[in-house]
């Protein structure tokens, strides 16, 4: 059909006879003379028909809408000098048209434009409904090849370092990663159910009972969870799990591919190894186990400084065993109205949005003179006043904001607080890569609404080694990888011995025959041998939405669900045949809410 695409013609290709093939981006008449900007995946390239060449090409030129599919033939000009276009890498030739075949014509109005000349906001609905279309737009194109090359760079690095890629099944049983779960009822198996995975976790534990020693997988997870921009119900890992090595030796080769990919996708070259923070660390210095490190803005705690005072906000939160916490806004008072962080203000709506009652604050003026509601100051002494400034780092024309409460709750709002006001107030740098691996998580938390203590990652991370007589309190040996405030990865040792397996799940109300019901198959080959063995999963979509520039994953998917988990292309999910669901056993207990 072709000979070479369309955006690989230069110079060198002059007076050379081409074939192409792609869509008509645009044509224009200019007095006798079309000009065609004629697409492929690899650019445009601009094609001329004039009318002293063949009268049906001319007759066909005039007549070519956008998005029509082409076959041109014709020789490649050199254009004059006058005439190159410098923002086009094919923008010193031109293709001199002799022969045109349209191979296929546009029907109806399209929805929207694809041609970068004519790119205008589309809403995200159309754009789905029409991915097709959308995909041929550069911005797709681009995320496409990212992601591809995100894709075959990590499988060649993993490839050199020994790891055997192994696919796990999707037809499985539920795997606890603390979504819900997308069921499949089995028709063979009247009355049971397979899950989709949420992730691999439990195979890649057996194939390193299994003797695999390295596994890695590009693997779908399905998760039926609350959707956001960086989250969709079925979305792809990058699943790695190795036996025999140190947590360090799994940061270390995971640092390498890491910085292997951004050298390869954007040539950066990331300064490995990256921090390290502890969680405890993490959440005291920012209210969060995904802290942005890019800017300041870090949280103090002041529960000890304010315990005493008569404002009773603060001192009733840490009798109540609560925290008072603080983040201090340098240069704040200039930029910072009270309009915005009272009541009604945009920033105190941050704070309430996350949980928060309200947001005490108090602006240090000249000379330290404090400016504040009147409760707080008539209650703070001098001393008071001189130590919290100085726990806070506060100069002149600092604005604190003070969250009070349980620490939960204050850490959630303040971290929201913190990352509003870096992008209010410009406080992110551009192209900066903050990469920081959080350590040391907990490796139970309370359930305040099942009254029972849950596994923070999964439940079969290790607990750290010096903590396994005190389940309850033990960290993890568990590690999320955290790029500008995201977690893009997480992973951990893995629990090896059947017997504290079975312990951690009592600790999280397991009971024995539960235990075994759900997990003996896990628990019988932990006891056959299973080597140490510990892994990582990193989120792929993220990764190249980071990589890409782009706010949401959806723009790294070629066919993404929206934010309600359906597909507007396919028009799924959909209702079936009431046979299809007599021969699965299954009878819909639904209800349409506006029939009733
Ligand atoms: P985890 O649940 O942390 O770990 O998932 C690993 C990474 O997957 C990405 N991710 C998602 N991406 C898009 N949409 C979602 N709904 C979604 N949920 C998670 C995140 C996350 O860091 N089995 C463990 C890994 C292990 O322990 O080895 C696991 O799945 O980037």
């Amino acid at each position: 059909m072709r000979t070479h695409y369309c955006g690989e013609l230069r110079s060198t290709h002059g007076h050379q006879e081409v074939t192409l093939c792609g869509w008509v981006d645009r044509s224009r008449d200019h007095g006798g003379v079309i000009f065609i900007d004629l697409r492929d995946r690899t650019g445009t390239v601009q094609v001329t028909v004039a009318p002293e060449g063949s009268a049906q090409v001319f007759h066909q030129a005039e007549q070519l809408r956008n998005e029509t599919v082409l076959r041109i033939s014709g020789h490649v000009r050199l254009r004059p000098e006058e005439s190159v276009n410098p923002k086009l890498p094919t923008g010193t030739v031109e293709v001199v048209a002799t022969d045109l075949t349209v191979l296929n014509s546009i029907q109806g109005a399209l929805p929207f434009a694809v041609s970068v000349h004519d790119e205008e906001p589309v809403r995200e609905e159309l754009r789905l409904r029409h991915r097709y279309l959308d995909l041929r737009r550069q911005r797709m194109q681009r995320n496409l090849a990212l992601r591809h090359q995100v894709m075959q760079t990590a499988r060649r690095f993993l490839d050199e370092q020994g790891f055997l890629e192994v696919e796990t099944p999707m037809l499985t049983r539920s795997t606890p990663e603390g979504a819900r779960d997308y069921l499949v009822p089995s028709r063979v198996c009247g009355g049971e159910w397979f899950a989709l995975p949420q992730s691999p976790q439990l195979f890649k534990q057996l194939l390193m009972v299994g003797g695999v020693e390295r596994y890695y997988q590009l693997a779908r997870c399905f998760r039926d969870e609350d959707l956001r921009a960086d989250r969709q119900p079925e979305f792809t890992q990058l699943d790695l799990e190795m036996s025999f090595l140190s947590q360090e030796q799994i940061l270390a080769i995971n640092e390498h591919l890491v910085a292997h990919i951004w050298k390869t996708a954007l040539g950066v070259q990331l300064p490995i190894p990256f921090p390290r923070l502890g969680w405890s660390e993490a959440m005291a210095r920012y209210g969060t186990d995904c802290p942005d490190t890019r800017y300041g803005l870090e949280l103090t705690d002041v529960s000890d400084l304010v315990a005493d005072l008569s404002f009773k906000v603060f001192s009733q939160a840490v009798a109540r065993g609560g925290v008072v916490k603080c983040l201090a806004i340098p240069h704040g008072n200039e930029r910072l109205s009270n309009v915005r962080i009272k009541p009604g203000g945009d920033v105190f709506a941050e704070a309430t949005t996350a949980g928060a009652r309200g947001l005490a604050y108090i602006r240090v003026r000249d000379r330290g003179v404090l400016d504040t509601i009147g409760a707080i100051k008539d209650s703070l002494g001098p001393e008071q006043a001189r130590a919290l400034l100085e726990r806070c780092g506060a100069e002149p024309g600092t604005l604190l904001l003070f969250g009070a409460g349980d620490a939960a709750t204050v850490n959630k709002a303040l971290d929201r607080v913190r990352q509003f006001l870096a992008r209010e107030l410009q406080l992110i740098p551009a192209n900066t890569w903050n990469f920081v691996w959080v350590v040391d998580f907990p490796l139970l938390a309370w359930n305040k609404d099942d009254q029972r203590l849950e596994a923070l990652h999964h439940p079969f991370c290790a607990p750290h080694p010096a903590d396994v007589h005190n389940l309850a309190q033990a960290r993890a040996q568990a590690y999320d990888l955290v790029l500008n405030g995201l977690e893009v990865a997480g992973g951990s040792l893995r629990i090896h011995s059947a017997t504290l397996q079975q312990q951690v799940l009592e600790a999280m109300g397991f009971s024995a025959d539960e235990a075994r019901r759900q997990f003996g198959f896990l628990m019988d080959a932990l006891a056959m041998g299973a080597p140490p063995h510990g892994g990582i999963a990193y989120g792929v979509d993220r990764l190249v939405m980071l990589l890409a520039g782009e706010e949401s994953i959806r723009d790294t998917i070629a066919f993404p669900k929206t934010q309600q988990a359906r597909c507007p292309l396919t028009a799924a999910p959909g209702s079936v045949d009431p046979d299809q669901l007599k021969e699965l056993h299954v009878a819909s207990t639904w209800v349409d809410p506006d029939s009733t």
